[in-house]
């Protein structure tokens, strides 16, 4: 297990105040997890990973690894790098030339203290290259891989340690889109028969749902919500989350009040009043901006059945995209512009009416932000 609570790390510049790369970071991987750091370029990822791993001091806060404090400002405490047992890969991993792919995994062992003997090391090498599925190129060049192999071979010099913890920094972002996709599933089972726990870190959002079982989306050097990839996607907890995993429609409106037998809400909207979901008790009259995923906006050219008349509206298709397995339809209601994700045997021509209907458990109220224009303005 590993437990992080209120992280600080800044970094001192030249001039100017120090950047806060890491902002009250607490978050806890429970043993065997696949837990990710999630958000986009700059916002405090790999920060948070090197301060775990000891590679950067932390201004402020606690580091625990299954019971053993490895950082505390609290306690003084400052465990060095070496002396954490965590495994770590980096995104640029470097593979040494001139060596087999043997002598690369075996590397980590032959340099360490208390030496094993040249049995057990072999032994312990094996074991990993036939993890990582390359135990048949143990004595090819290992500069002569595919880069998919590299990658593998990188991972398995990081394994090889027997990690308590796993740190994985962008470890595929190197490798072209099909072969990413097959280390994503090498990645998963190595993690899941190795029982590792395993800190990931991508600002790749499809890589993140993928792998996690918990993701920590990050933005500004804070996490801004932690949960499964599926609660991510279905139950945003602000603006920020919703927008940055998937695409989402935001529309704009204003709290009606609470229906206690459905436990909804009823908001108004420019689309017309419709029944939403909420985590968050809301007051009327507050100021919402719901999220709606492109795939939760139905599209039918019949009227609904009698028994699913709520949220319904209608609109004109205004443009649509076909995209081989889905259509990308976008509809207009009033001056709000919908993006739907539709079968492709809806087939309403560019033009012509159509009706709209949202399951309310799929119209997320997210609180009102101030808009970006005001924030640029200010
Ligand atoms: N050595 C450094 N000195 C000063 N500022 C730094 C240093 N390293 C990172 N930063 C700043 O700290 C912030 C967080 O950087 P970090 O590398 O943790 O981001 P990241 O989320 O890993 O981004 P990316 O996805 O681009 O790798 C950024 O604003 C960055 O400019
Ligand atoms: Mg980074």
């Amino acid at each position: 297990m590993l437990s992080v609570k209120g992280l600080n790390t800044e970094y001192k510049t030249q001039k100017g105040p120090a950047v806060q790369a890491a902002r009250n970071v607490a978050f806890e991987a429970p043993k065997g997890v696949f837990f990710t750091l999630l958000g986009p370029s700059g916002c405090g990822k790999t920060t948070t990973l090197r301060s775990i791993a000891g590679l950067e001091r932390p201004t402020s806060g606690e580091i625990e690894a299954n019971g053993r404090v490895v950082y505390s400002s609290a306690q003084g405490v400052f465990v060095p790098p070496n002396k954490r047992n965590f495994g770590m890969v980096f995104q640029s991993y470097a593979i040494w030339p001139h060596m087999t792919v043997f002598a690369n995994a075996a590397f980590p062992l032959e340099v360490r203290k208390n030496r094993l003997n040249k049995s057990q090391i072999a032994e312990k090498v094996m074991k990993v290259l036939h993890a990582v599925g390359l135990d048949h190129l143990a004595e090819r060049d290992a500069t002569r891989l595919s880069g998919g192999q590299q990658q593998r071979l990188a991972l398995a010099r990081a394994l090889v340690m027997e990690p308590e913890i796993l740190l994985l920094d962008e470890p595929l972002s190197n490798l072209d889109a099909k072969l990413r996709e097959k280390m994503r599933f090498e990645l998963k089972r190595i993690q899941r028969e190795l029982g590792l726990t395993t800190i990931y870190v991508t600002h790749d959002q499809g890589e993140a749902l993928a792998l996690s079982h918990e993701i920590a989306v990050m933005s500004e050097g804070r996490i801004v919500q932690i949960g499964s990839p599926r609660t991510i996607y279905e139950r945003p907890a602000n603006r920020f989350v919703a927008d940055f995993i998937g695409t989402t429609n935001f529309i704009d409106g204003t709290v009606l009040g609470h229906d206690d037998a459905t436990k909804l809400y009823r908001v108004r909207t420019p689309i017309g009043d419709l029944l939403v979901t909420s985590d968050a008790p809301l007051a009327g009259g507050a100021p919402v901006t719901l999220s709606i995923r492109p795939e939760d906006v139905e599209l039918t050219e019949d009227a609904a059945p009698e028994d699913r008349l709520i949220n319904l509206s209608s609109g004109m298709v205004d443009a649509k995209v076909f995209l081989g397995d889905i259509v990308d339809f976008q509809v207009k209601v009033g001056d709000v512009m919908l993006l739907s994700r539709a079968h492709p045997s809806l087939r309403t021509p560019v033009g012509d009416k159509i009706n709209i209907r949202m399951d309310p458990l799929k119209c997320v109220a997210l609180p009102a932000e101030p808009a970006v224009a005001a924030q640029a303005a200010a």
